[in-house]
């Protein structure tokens, strides 16, 4: 084990010779020392990788993951009082190639994912006469997004607490030596470290104490790039019922879901399989809808006092995600991250509760805004709904090329979102620009070669359509 100490007593080194001034030097030491845990089990696991053992997994038994259906029909309003609802609004969002918060882009009827999410709470709040207070954690990326549309609600009567999550390093991955020099280094030499981070996060600000002191016992937590995920009195009146510490929401598997982790049988425990956990010969099997039918919408359901037991007892341990990038200067750096839903081993009565898509409505590509921005969707009391004209409640595959991968790309050339009620296919590719009400039917491919563009001219309708080349129509 010498190369793991090796390393990391250089990392401490490094770290502890940081210039610059900061702001408190209390919380930067906390920070670190969360850094380095994850730092030390990254050097640990690449001396020895620890992998399930596939003969051992075997699928949920239906206590283990409960159906949506057979939950109490409805739930006593006073478990709202008992409630907090907080939203994971850190991320880069990196896929759509955003600097900043993802929930402050526009998504529907000028509003941003953080108007509706606010929304959502005054409907709930009115309509039951409550005062569920909504949290929002942000990062050193999204913080001042979020407080600029947190401001515009400032007059109205929902309670918004944001909180920092921590700020890592990252890591070079030839030298395993943290890239930024100093305190205040450069914003891409650092990186908000997963979702995971909240449990810490909710425990360096004292907002966990404050939350008990409040008597809230119930906390509801979601990405906010969900905007299926709101407050569920049926799965609420189940977590009291039940006594469970911990629910996770779990959603049928569609292919375009290969990320997200799933739930399995585990020596008769329940447990999360995540993708950094299967041998890379199983990996293909992992990803199919065929054996794992379920994954992990990252709806989350927390019981508050069994959450500050586990982070007295021994801190909340998750399971690490290495993610590898190429930095602009060209290097190769590593982000050691964890994720909310691995905390679910530490939590008595964990199960899963099988729920319907519309639970699940996450913005993580251009051709998801699209969907959602299209005719398809429409806002009432601030949830999104299906169109009723649609023939079939699924929506359309929606693929769109490497010209819309930016958000700002992608509205450049989609100035004005088509009709898309009777789309099946949608796939464009190349510098593609569409005019004012357009309409799309059935199968549509729009494809411009290299160097050429097409404008697609307002008020046409295309239908079973293949366009390709520099046409003008
Ligand atoms: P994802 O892991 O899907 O990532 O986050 P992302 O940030 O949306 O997108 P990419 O991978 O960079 O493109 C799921 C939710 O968790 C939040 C995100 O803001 C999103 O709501 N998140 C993610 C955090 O709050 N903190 C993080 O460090 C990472």
């Amino acid at each position: 084990k010498v190369g793991e100490d090796e390393n990391m007593a250089q990392m401490k080194d490094a770290i502890g010779h940081f210039t610059g001034a900061i702001e408190s030097p209390k919380a930067f030491k906390a920070e670190m020392k969360l850094f380095l845990r994850l730092f030390s089990s990254y050097t640990a696991q690449r001396i020895e990788r620890r992998i399930l053992d596939w003969d051992k997994i075997q699928a949920t038994t239906p206590n283990q993951v409960i159906k949506y259906e057979d939950l109490p029909a409805s739930g006593n309003v006073k478990n709202l009082l008992k409630l907090a609802v907080l939203k994971f609004n850190g991320g880069l969002g990196t896929s759509m190639g955003l600097t900043g918060a993802k929930s402050a882009l526009e998504v529907k009827d000028g509003l941003t994912f953080l108007d509706i999410i606010i929304q959502q709470m005054k409907d709930l709040n009115e309509q039951n006469a409550v005062d569920v207070p909504l949290l929002l954690m942000t990062s050193f990326h999204t913080h001042d997004d979020t407080i600029r549309v947190v401001r515009k609600h400032a007059g109205e009567r929902q309670r918004i607490t944001t909180f920092n999550q921590s700020r890592f390093p990252r890591v070079y991955k030839d030298t395993l030596l943290p890239c930024p020099q100093s305190v205040d280094d450069d914003k891409e030499k650092w990186y908000p470290p997963g979702h995971g981070d909240v449990y810490n996060a909710l425990v360096h600000t004292g907002l966990l104490d404050q939350l008990i002191a409040q008597g809230k016992e119930y906390l509801f937590v979601s990405n906010s790039d969900n905007l299926g995920a709101t407050v569920d009195d049926r799965i609420l009146q189940h977590m009291v019922e039940s006594k469970a510490e911990f629910i996770m929401e779990v959603t049928d598997k569609t292919r375009a879901d290969i990320q997200g982790g799933t739930l399995i049988n585990y020596d008769g425990h329940i447990r999360l399989l995540e993708i950094t956990q299967v041998p890379s010969e199983h990996v293909e099997d992992f990803q199919s809808a065929r054996r794992f039918k379920v994954f992990n919408t990252n709806n989350l359901w927390i019981n508050i006092k069994s959450l500050k037991r586990v982070m007295n007892h021994a801190g909340m341990g998750l399971d690490l995600i290495t993610k590898e990038k190429v930095a602009s200067d060209g290097h190769t750096v590593i982000q050691l991250e964890t994720a909310a839903g691995s905390a679910m081993r530490h939590f008595n009565s964990a199960h899963g509760v099988h729920v319907p898509r519309s639970r699940f409505l996450p913005v993580k590509t251009c051709s998801d805004l699209l969907l959602l921005k299209s005719d398809l969707f429409s806002l009432q009391n601030a949830r999104l709904v299906l169109s009723a004209e649609r023939m079939f409640a699924t929506t359309p595959v929606i693929k769109l090329g490497e010209h819309y991968r930016n958000v700002a790309e992608f509205q450049e050339r989609f100035k004005y979102i088509p009709d898309m009620i009777d789309l099946d296919h949608l796939t464009v590719t190349g510098d593609v620009h569409f005019g004012r009400n357009v309409t799309l039917r059935g199968t549509v491919i729009i494809s411009a070669g290299e160097g050429h563009r097409i404008d697609v001219p307002p008020g046409c309708t295309l239908e079973n359509r293949l366009l390709s080349g520099d046409l003008k129509l």
